[in-house]
C-alpha cells in the first residue's frame, strides 16, 4: 500500500508574479509607527532600514508584482515543489478526511524561508547594499539567508538566539560553510547585547532581542541592511509562490480545501500558503484557515490585538498586530522559529477580521506528532513543521467524529534533519512542559 501519492508541476509552472493580498483585504493595514515620534514612518525612516524594492512592496497596493528572472531562476533549484497525499496518516487516524501537503523541505537550505531570502539578497545586489543583517530562531532563516547571499554574492550577518546557538550547533555551522557570519544574541558584539547579558548572564535570547541587536548593527553601519525572515509584508508576499502553487495542484487534482493549516512563528509560511487562497474564502467558499502555535509563545491564541514594538530594544518602529508583549522572553522551546512575540501585521489583521482562527499545542504533543509522520511517510518535520501536523490530527480526528470527508492541506514548512538533538530529547526525556507567562505579566 502507498504510503504517499505525489502531484508534480514542471519547472514552467513556477510563479511568475507574487500575491499580494492586501488589495483584496475588507482594511488596510495599520502604518508602522516611528519609536521615536509615533507618528506614520515615511519612505525616508525605511531607507536606512530596507533595499528601496523592499518598501515599494511593503507598501504596495498592486495584486501581482513581478518575480524577477534571476529570482525565478535561482528558485528552479527546488521549485516548485510537490504535494503529497499523506495516505499512510490517514489510514492510520482512521479518518474519512483527505490530508494533502505541500512539501518545503526540499529547499537547499531546508525550508520555505529560501523563497524570500533569495528576493531580498537579490534586490540587495542590485542596489549595492554590502551586507544583509538578520535575525533568526533555531536557525532556518539565517541558513536561507546565508545560501541566498553566496548566490547572488551579498555578504549576511546573522544574530541567532543564544539558545539556538547553543542547542543547534549544526544550522551555525552550515550558515558559516556558506561564508556567512553568525553571532549569538544577546551577545557582547553590541551595547543592547551587553546591557542585556549584564542584566542577565544566562539571557536565552529571543527573536526581539536579535532584531535589536541586527538594527542596532544597521544603523551603525551605512552600507548594510536589514533583512527580515517574517513580519513585513514583502515577507510575506514572497512566500505567496506556495500558495499559489498549492492551488494549481490542487485544481489539477479537482481537490478543495476546506482546512488550511501552518505553524506559525510569526506567520510567513502560513501567509504564504493561505493568502492566495483568502479571495477565495472572502466571496464565500467554505474554507478554514487554521495556525498552530507553541502553548508556550501563543501569541495568536493569548496575545491582545494592538501597536506594540517588533524589537525588545524598541529600536524599530511599532506595528499593530497581535502580541504578548515586546518584553516576553518565551521559554527556550525546541521550535526555535516560533519563539516571537508578535504575528506579522497582516497575519494580525487577517485573524482580527476573523479569517483565521489558531490553536497552541504542548510541545510534547508536537513532538509526538512529529514521530508519528516520520514513521509512517519517512518525512522528518522540523519542529515547526510538526505543530501543523499536530492541528491536522486534531482536526482529522474531528473530521472522523462528524463523518465528514473534508479536504484538509496543510504547509510542511521544512525539514527536521538538523534538529536531530530535539527529537532525541523527546525520545530519552520526557518534555518539562513550560506554562505560558499570564498575559498581564508580560508587558
Ligand atoms: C521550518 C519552519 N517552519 C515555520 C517557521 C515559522 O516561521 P513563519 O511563521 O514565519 O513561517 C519557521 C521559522 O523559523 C521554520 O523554520
Amino acid at each position: 500500500m502507498n504510503a504517499l501519492e505525489r502531484f508534480d508541476l514542471p519547472v514552467s509552472a513556477i510563479p511568475r508574479r507574487w500575491y499580494n493580498v492586501v488589495p483584496d483585504l475588507p482594511e488596510l493595514p495599520d502604518d508602522y509607527l516611528d519609536p521615536v515620534t509615533r507618528e506614520p514612518v515615511g519612505p525616508q525612516y525605511l531607507e536606512t532600514l530596507l533595499p528601496r524594492a523592499l518598501i515599494a512592496q511593503e507598501t504596495s497596493l498592486e495584486r501581482w508584482i513581478a518575480i524577477p528572472q534571476e529570482v525565478r531562476d535561482a528558485y528552479r533549484l527546488w521549485r516548485p515543489t510537490p504535494l503529497y497525499r499523506a495516505l499512510a496518516l490517514e489510514r492510520h487516524l482512521d479518518t474519512p478526511a483527505r490530508i494533502y501537503f505541500k512539501y518545503e523541505g526540499s529547499s537547499p537550505s531546508g525550508s520555505h524561508k529560501l523563497n524570500s531570502a533569495l528576493a531580498q539578497a537579490y534586490y540587495a545586489r542590485l542596489e549595492g547594499v554590502e551586507r544583509l543583517v538578520t535575525d533568526t530562531g533555531a536557525g532556518q532563516w539565517g541558513s536561507a539567508l546565508a545560501v541566498a547571499g553566496a548566490r547572488f554574492g551579498v555578504d549576511a550577518l546573522v544574530y541567532m538566539v543564544r539558545t539556538s546557538y547553543k542547542t543547534k550547533p549544526a544550522r551555525r555551522q552550515f550558515i558559516e560553510t556558506y561564508g556567512q557570519q553568525v553571532l549569538p544574541s544577546p551577545g557582547p558584539h553590541t551595547a543592547y547585547g551587553r546591557d542585556l547579558l549584564a542584566a542577565r548572564p544566562d539571557h536565552p535570547g529571543s527573536e526581539a532581542t536579535a532584531v535589536s541587536e541586527a538594527l542596532e548593527t544597521v544603523r551603525a553601519h551605512p552600507g548594510s541592511r536589514l533583512s527580515m525572515g517574517a513580519f513585513a509584508n514583502h515577507v510575506l508576499l514572497h512566500q505567496t509562490v506556495i500558495g499559489l502553487e498549492t492551488r494549481e495542484q490542487l485544481q489539477s487534482i479537482g481537490a478543495v480545501p476546506d482546512y488550511l493549516v501552518a505553524s506559525v512563528g510569526c506567520g510567513s509560511n502560513l501567509a504564504g500558503f493561505a493568502f492566495p487562497f483568502l479571495a477565495d474564502k472572502l466571496a464565500g467558499a467554505e474554507m478554514t484557515v487554521l495556525a498552530a502555535e507553541p502553548a508556550a509563545c501563543p501569541t495568536l491564541t493569548a496575545g491582545e490585538y494592538r501597536y506594540d514594538y517588533a524589537d525588545s530594544g524598541r529600536l524599530g518602529p511599532l506595528a499593530r498586530t497581535y502580541t504578548l508583549g515586546h518584553a516576553f522572553v518565551p521559554p527556550p522551546i525546541h521550535a526555535g522559529g516560533l519563539r516571537y512575540h508578535g504575528a506579522a501585521p497582516l497575519v494580525g489583521l487577517v485573524r482580527h477580521e476573523g479569517l483565521l482562527e489558531a490553536r497552541a499545542y504542548p510541545q510534547h504533543e508536537v513532538f509526538e506528532a512529529g514521530t508519528l509522520f516520520a514513521r509512517l511517510h519517512g518525512l522528518l518535520p522540523a519542529p515547526e513543521t510538526a505543530h501543523a501536523i499536530r492541528a491536522v490530527i486534531d482536526t482529522a480526528h474531528q473530521c472522523r467524529e462528524r463523518r465528514h470527508p473534508a479536504t484538509i492541506v496543510f504547509c510542511y514548512s521544512g525539514h527536521g534533519l538538523l534538529d536531530l538533538p530535539a527529537y532525541h530529547s523527546h525520545h530519552t526525556d520526557p518534555m518539562v512542559e513550560e506554562e505560558p507567562v499570564p498575559h498581564a505579566a508580560v508587558r
